[in-house]
This record gives C-alpha cells, structure tokens and sequence, in this order.
C-alpha cells in the first residue's frame, strides 16, 4: 500500500506536494519521491527511506512548479531502493502508482523485445514505457495514455503527467483508492484524504475504471476509461459519463488518517476484506505459479518429508492454521515451532526440507535466529513476510509477500488474515503438486477463497453485536476460549488478542482438553468463548459447551448455526458458513473485535498498547 499525491493550480506546487506526503506516510515509508513540470521539461527528485530524506535533496530554494505528482512507496515488487522509488518517468511521461499491475511482466518482456530499456525492478515502471511506446508510434500523449492504460491487468491508482501536456494533471483509479480534492482554481488528487485537508474539504471519491482530466482554471473532466471493443453494452449506446459527486469532509486531518475510524486497529480490522483480497489476488487463478516464482521445485515439494514453520505470537497462531490446512491438503507433515524455542533445540532439519518463517514485520528477532539456523542445516528457507526488503524477506531463499499494507495497530489482526490467505494458497499449492488434491477440489478451494472478502464482511457486520457483548466482559478477571480443530489456533489468537488489548488474562484451550484440568477454572458467570463452526466437531465441542453451562459458566459461541445454539449458549455471535478448512478466516474477525471493544471499554491505548512494541527486534 502506498500513498500517491498530485497538484495543479497557482500554488508553488512542491510544498504543496511534500506536505501532502507527509501526511500519507503511515501508507508506506520506504522510499519517496516528487515529480513537477515547468516548462522546462519533468523534473524528478526521489531516494530510498522517508519524507525527511526526500526534503534533503532537494534543491535549494525548491523548483518553481505548479503542477506535480509524488509517492511514499510500500515496496510490493522491488527492493526498497532510489532506482525503485516512484516517479518514474519515461520520454517525459512521469507515473506515480499504488497497487499491483499483476501482467507487468509480460508487458516488461514485451517493451524489451520492442528495445526500450528498464531503470528498475517494480512493477509501475510498465506504465510511463508503455505510454511512450505508443507515443513513439505517433499517437498523441492522451490517446497513448488511455491505450496503455488499457493493457494493465490488477490494481491501481495513477497519477500521470507528460511534458507535452504541462498545464494537465491525470488521476487514473481502477481497484486501489484515489480522491480528489478541488480548491478555487486548483485540484488535488491522493491515496487518502488527510494528504490535501488541510487544503480543502471538497473532495469526490473516484470509482474504478474512472480518469480524470484536471487543468488549472478549468472544470474537472470526469470520464469512463473505455474497455476495448464496444463499451456500450448489447444497447450499442455509449453509457453516460459518470456523474461528479462532490462531498463536503468535515474530519479533522488526525481522523482522516484513520480514515474516520478512531483507532488504526479498528481500521485494519475492517480492512481485512480488501487485504486478504490483494494478498491473495496474484496467486487465486494459477496458486502452481507461486511455487514457481518462489523457486520451490517440483522435486523438491515430491520429496518433502515434513516442513517446518517457526514464527512468534500471533504469527505463530497463524502457523498452526496452516498447519492443519496443509496436513489436510497436502498431507506433509508439519512441524510448527515457537521460533524462540526453535532456534535453541536440537534441530531436526533434513538438508532440503522446507522451512517456514512468518513474521509481518520481518524483523523479529527469534524469527530471524530460526530462519537462519534451518538454512544453516540446509532447508530451504521461504519466508511469508508483510514488509518488502525487510530482514527476513532478503535473508530468505524464497518469499511470499502478504499484501497487508502497513499494519500500525501493534495488535496484529489484518497481517494475521492475510498470513492465513497465503498459507491456505501454499497448502493448495502443495496439494495439487502432491497428487492430493484433485483439480475439482483445488477449484472448490480457491472459489471460497474468492468469496473471502465478501464472508469477511459479513463477519464483520456483527460488530455492534460483538461491542454489546464486550461490554459484559470488561469487569471478567479472567476468560477461556476453546476451539477444536482448525480453530483451536483461533482460540489462542482470541485469547492472545484479549490480554494484549484490554488486559484481562485469558487462555485459549482445544475443547477436548477441558476436563484435563481447565474445567477447574470453571465458576458462576466466568466467561468461556467458544469457537463453534458446523462440521465434524461440531457435536463434541457442544458438549463441551455443556460442561461448562452445568458449572455456571457464560458461554460465548462464535458460531455459522446459531439457532443450534439456542437455550444453549448464553451469548451467539454469528458468522457465515464456508469450507472447513477456511473457517478460521470468519472466526476470528469477531475474537478481534471483541478484544478491541473490551479494550476501548477499559480505556486503553488500543493501538499502543502497555509494555508492548510493534515489532521485537531484541530476543
Ligand atoms: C500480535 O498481536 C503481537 N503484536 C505479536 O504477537 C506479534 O504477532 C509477534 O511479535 C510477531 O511479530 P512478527 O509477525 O512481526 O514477526
């Protein structure tokens, strides 16, 4: 996720444009640039690391501009680095992008074969080449414009501008957000609207598949990019052009960021729909194509014996999702290992086995230590990592990125669903590559999958629900959650959530575990969390749900049939059926709204919460 910013109008556009920056940061801080025509051609200014970096070289006194574009990047392909850092510019055609052109390598391949040559590694340098490859096939820059536009295949949002078209500024949405903001005189366009607040409080939220035209002193053009052929239906009429809307913000700049929200934690949760959609959306079609982009060889996978995944906290809960969903897909054994305990035992690790780390910062400490001893013993070592050119993530001989964006909330909760979407497509993956999984099966997989966002939302609709039920468990000392199969790891990421938000002490137990020992703890009114979907489990975690009732426990149960629950549960929240295996992506949205609500309730700092960092860089 990245934050991309433009201008054009009578201010001195490059304070304008720094400044709008800097309020996008918490989009993606790895590198930074600004691009701005003044008649002398496009100049371009941008280097690896933050703003402050960016403002330091800088000319001095800054270029008079009043149209420009600029980018604080979240590397999704390609190193953080000064090549790979945004404008980029091709033949005077200057790009600034957020998403994933998911066919750049073949459009790449394709403008190498045609002698043009490439400055960098990412994905949106595709676009200023394709423009100007057009251009330089006699069609005028906004005819080359819409045309390459036309060939990009994913997500994005655009800003664009050209030198021969200095008194224009192009805004370009299709997937990823764009706004534009509108001042007497002058435009602004952004990833988010805190970038231009403080510049005006006009703004219209651009729909996918729009552009818009802006040109200082004259009416905003709004128009339909045209899909190739006839766009006008079976009617043959061209639709009309989509209406301007314009909306008045009144959110201060501080609210905006979190995008109305009053916590980033309560932002990332309800951005998990989208997240796991754009960790998953490079892979969903051809899941074998991530093998092999990720170097894992056929031989290798037919000659898997186990695979190891280590990883701390709420990666490590993760981990043990997948684990039971690559033993059920693929049937490989998995060994999954608190990476702090990993790196100090003996180690098992066969020389070309597959290691697994997962970290969304990259940077943990133990998670690092165990990466780096299973390569030492010969494993080959793949990381599932959130942060491009983290430690992990150049360490590791192979990495599948989720697509998270920048998770501030130190309470790990959109990383965590988008860990689950990645493991899910590696499990399906190896399935399909063992022999495991019929293409019927693998198709039955990855369409649920597909569906994901859609039954994350509706998870999420609980939530006025789930904030009436945290309200009765603020005062608890203390709570249990159970779970059995696949959603036990949900019932200790329920717990881990609780007692890192709200403070309450809670423990996550497999069901079956309880008359061990845990049913001890069960007294009048003590609340008792249980992760409950329909299938195979079902029956037996009611009992359970039975044992606890008789002893005067409060039963919570998230669960996909609660009219089974009735008169047997005290409290049932709601979430919607999927395959077995992909349970645990609703089943938690409700643990992690729970967690936040009774934290809030308790007036905590849900985002930063009491003796915790973001990422534990220390062992
Ligand atoms: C999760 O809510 C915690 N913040 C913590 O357990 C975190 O998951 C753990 O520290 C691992 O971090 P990583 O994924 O960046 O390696």
């Amino acid at each position: 996720m990245c934050g991309i910013v433009g201008y054009i109008g009578q201010r001195s556009a490059l304070p304008v444009l720094i400044d709008g920056l800097r309020r996008l940061e918490y989009r993606g801080y790895d590198s930074a640039g600004i691009a701005y025509a003044n008649g002398e051609g496009i100049g371009i200014h941008k280097t690896m690391g933050r703003i402050d970096d960016l403002k330091n070289i800088l000319p001095a006194p800054l270029p008079e501009a009043r149209v420009g574009l600029g980018h604080t990047r979240w590397a999704t392909h390609g190193a953080p680095s000064d090549r790979n850092a945004h404008p980029h510019e091709t033949g005077g055609v200057a790009v600034v992008h957020n998403g994933i052109i998911e066919n750049y390598q073949q459009l790449k391949a394709r403008l190498i074969a045609e002698g043009h040559e490439f400055a960098s590694d990412t994905d949106t340098e595709v676009i200023p080449q394709l423009i100007s490859s057009y251009m330089q096939k006699g069609f005028h820059f906004e005819e080359a414009m819409r045309m390459a536009i036309l060939d990009l295949k994913g997500s994005y949002a655009l800003g664009i501008m050209s030198a021969s078209a200095p008194g224009k500024l192009f805004a370009v949405r299709n997937g990823s957000p764009l706004v534009v903001g509108f001042g007497p005189g002058e435009f602004f366009f952004a990833s988010d609207i805190p970038a231009f607040l403080a510049y005006t409080k006009k703004f219209a939220f651009m729909e996918d598949g729009q552009i818009f035209t802006l040109a200082a002193g004259e009416e905003a053009r709004l128009e339909r990019l045209e899909t190739n052929g006839n766009s006008g239906g079976n009617s043959g009429k061209r639709p009309p052009e989509p209406e301007l809307k314009i909306v008045e913000i009144d959110w201060t700049a501080e609210m905006a960021e979190k995008e109305g929200y009053d916590y980033f934690m309560q932002k990332e949760i309800y951005e998990q729909p989208a997240t796991v959609m754009e960790t998953m959306r490079e892979w969903l079609d051809d899941p074998m194509e991530m093998l092999r982009t990720m170097g894992i060889t056929p031989k290798m996978i037919l000659g898997l014996r186990r695979l190891h995944i280590a990883a701390c906290g709420t990666s490590y809960h993760a981990a043990l999702v997948g684990k039971y969903a690559i033993e059920s897909l693929a049937h490989i054994p998995v060994e999954v290992e608190i990476a702090s305990e990993f790196r100090y035992k003996h180690l098992l690790v066969e020389k070309n086995s597959l290691f697994v780390s997962i970290t969304q910062s990259g940077e943990t400490a133990d998670t690092l230590a165990a990466q780096r001893e299973a390569g030492k013993k010969g494993a080959h070592t793949l990381t599932i990592c959130n942060v491009v050119g983290s430690t992990a993530s150049r360490e590791a001989d192979s990495v599948l990125y989720t697509r998270a964006g920048p998770e501030i909330g130190v309470a790990s909760t959109k990383a965590f669903t988008a860990q689950m979407a990645a493991l899910c497509l590696l499990a399906v993956a190896l399935g399909v590559k063992r022999g495991r999984l019929i293409a019927d099966e693998a198709e039955t997989l990855t369409g649920q999958l597909k569906k994901m966002p859609l039954l994350i939302e509706k998870a999420l609709a609980a939530g006025p629900h789930v904030k009436e039920v945290a309200a009765s468990v603020t005062g608890a000392r203390s709570m249990l959650y159970l779970g059995r199969g696949i959603n036990y790891p949900i019932a200790l990421e329920g717990a881990l959530k609780l007692k890192e938000i709200s403070y309450i002490h809670a423990e996550g137990y497999p069901a079956g575990e309880m008359k061990h020992g845990p049913i001890a703890l069960i007294e009048s009114g003590l609340p008792v969390v249980v992760v409950i979907p329909m299938g195979s489990l079902f029956e037996k975690t009611l009992s359970n749900i039975e044992e606890v009732k008789a002893r005067g426990g409060r039963v919570i149960a998230v669960t996909d049939e609660p009219a089974s629950l009735q008169g047997k549960a005290d409290e049932t929240i709601p979430v919607p059926s999927t395959h077995p295996v992909l349970s645990p992506f609703v089943n938690v949205i409700p643990l992690q709204m729970l967690a936040f609500h009774t934290g809030v309730i308790r007036g905590n700092d849900v985002d930063k919460p009491r003796n915790l960092a973001k990422s534990v860089t220390v062992e």
